[in-house]
């Protein structure tokens, strides 16, 4: 077997917390509670909850497993495990494919909310007052302009680097034990604030009352690829800190924490945002529009130094969130390239930073000045968005649990999930069931339902 990548993470709870940092970001703050009124309150919450332990977390403990055994990034993780059958080594680069296209789009919105929390602290965002018009044209000119967005993704690809240069303890462990309870400590602030508001109910019944009626097909389809995204499973990146964890953790309970974590975030988000956009009679919306053009307005309608403050603190809460995920990314590819080229990590790290921080332009221009840059009709902003929402993930996901379940030798997974003999993992049959028959085939329905509609 070749050398493997002889990094760790120092504690279980370093482990659960730079995951958790993984797996909380933009996806539980901006995408969740939007989809979750979308589709039904309570009624989509209960399916999400199915899908986030069902397949989200035994995925997550399927690429927990890949990752420890083998000590691996994805691509040679593979072929250590199924040292006969190489082949499956290209799942593990179409993850790492997919982390570089994810990352580039993660770039730019995260240089968006950056740029954003300077004009929250600096009071530009106050001075729009209440106008929806006025900071809805900010928001395209801003998005579209060249330079502005640029700066900004480049300083936060430039700020990810650093924490990946300090390395996974004293980098990605540290960092993430300090940011992760600060978020918690910002979200709460927030939810305070926002249940404490005049008709705040009207918030709450959107978020949770459950109806049935809007729970489509198409909502259970989103409920799985959110819970999929979310939880930063079907790209590898869960191998690589997998290959971090120590031998002595229960890679289920490990799993049931940022699992658990990530659901209670998204929800408290929810709680946090939706109260307050309804109180100011605006409408909810998903995506960029949520954070960078309705809540701004809500901000402002609070006021002065309070209004200055909530939109500062949100806006660094949702940094936070970015930050983390970035990280992970960041992490995926470079210690791949790290094991593939055998460079050192400062030197891994430059390299995919620079290609990043390249590409992430490209798709930043391509709102603006590069609009003509299309790829079968769409901007390349649009295509990219494609990729990682539809095709990526899903067959990355498919191959990833197609491998585990069928090619990875079973005694290797109990031994694994057992801690060699150490733990009992009475679930076993329930998550064999799972991976070899239930997770492949909702993946499929999702991808081909996705591509065909
Ligand atoms: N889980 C992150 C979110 O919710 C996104 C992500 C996906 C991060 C894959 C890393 C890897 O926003």
């Amino acid at each position: 077997m070749t050398q493997s990548n002889n990094n760790s993470f120092s504690s279980s709870l370093g482990a659960i917390m730079a995951a958790v940092g993984s797996a909380v970001g933009l996806g539980n703050i901006w995408r969740f509670p939007y989809i979750c009124g979308k589709y039904g309150g309570g009624a989509f919450l209960l399916v999400y909850l199915c899908f986030a332990f069902g397949i989200g977390m035994v995925l997550m403990m399927s690429e927990f497993v890949i990752g420890r055994r083998s000590r691996h990034t994805p691509m040679r993780a593979f072929a250590s495990l199924s040292p006969r059958r190489k082949g499956w080594r290209y799942i593990g680069l179409l993850g790492i494919v997919t982390c570089f296209f994810i990352l580039s789009q993660y770039f730019v919105i995260s240089g968006w909310t950056l740029s954003y929390f300077f004009d929250a602290v600096t009071g530009r965002l106050a001075t729009m007052g209440q106008d929806a018009a006025a900071i809805g044209c900010y928001f395209t000119e801003f998005s579209t302009s060249a330079s502005r967005p640029v700066v900004f993704l480049t300083v936060f690809a430039l700020l990810t680097a650093v924490v990946i240069l300090c390395g996974v303890q004293k980098g990605i462990e540290a960092v993430s034990k300090v940011l992760m309870p600060v978020l918690v400590v910002l979200l709460v602030v927030l939810c305070i604030r926002s249940l404490t508001l005049p008709g705040a109910s009207r918030g709450l019944s959107y978020l949770f009352s459950p109806d049935f009626s809007k729970l489509s097909a198409e909502g259970v389809l989103a409920a799985l690829g959110q819970a999929m995204f979310s939880l930063s499973v079907g790209m590898g990146v869960m191998i690589v800190y997998g290959s971090y964890i120590p031998a002595s953790d229960d890679l289920f309970r490990t799993s049931m924490w940022i699992t658990a974590s990530d659901v209670l975030i998204a929800v408290l988000s929810g709680v946090a945002i939706f109260p307050a956009v309804f109180s100011c009679g605006l409408e909810p919306a998903g995506g960029p529009g949520l954070s960078y053009c309705v809540l701004p307005n809500v901000f402002n309608s609070m006021g002065g130094v309070t209004g200055v403050v909530f939109s500062a603190i949100f806006f660094l809460l949702l940094s936070i969130a970015a930050l983390t995920s970035s990280i992970s990314l960041l992490e995926a590819l470079s210690a791949w390239l790290v094991e593939t080229l055998r460079t050192r990590r400062f030197v891994s790290t430059l390299i995919i930073v620079a290609a990043e921080i390249a590409l992430a332009s490209i798709v930043s221009l391509s709102n603006g000045m590069w609009s003509h840059l299309q790829v079968g009709g769409d901007t390349f902003f649009d295509f990219v968005d494609r990729l990682n929402s539809i095709y990526l993930p899903p067959l990355c996901a498919f191959g990833t649990v197609l491998f585990f379940a069928w090619v990875m030798p079973e005694a290797d997974v109990r031994d694994e999930l057992t801690n060699h003999g150490v733990l009992r993992a009475v679930y076993y049959p329930v998550f064999r069931f799972i991976v070899r028959w239930l997770a492949p085939l909702a993946l499929v329905v999702v991808f081909l339902t996705s591509i065909l509609t």
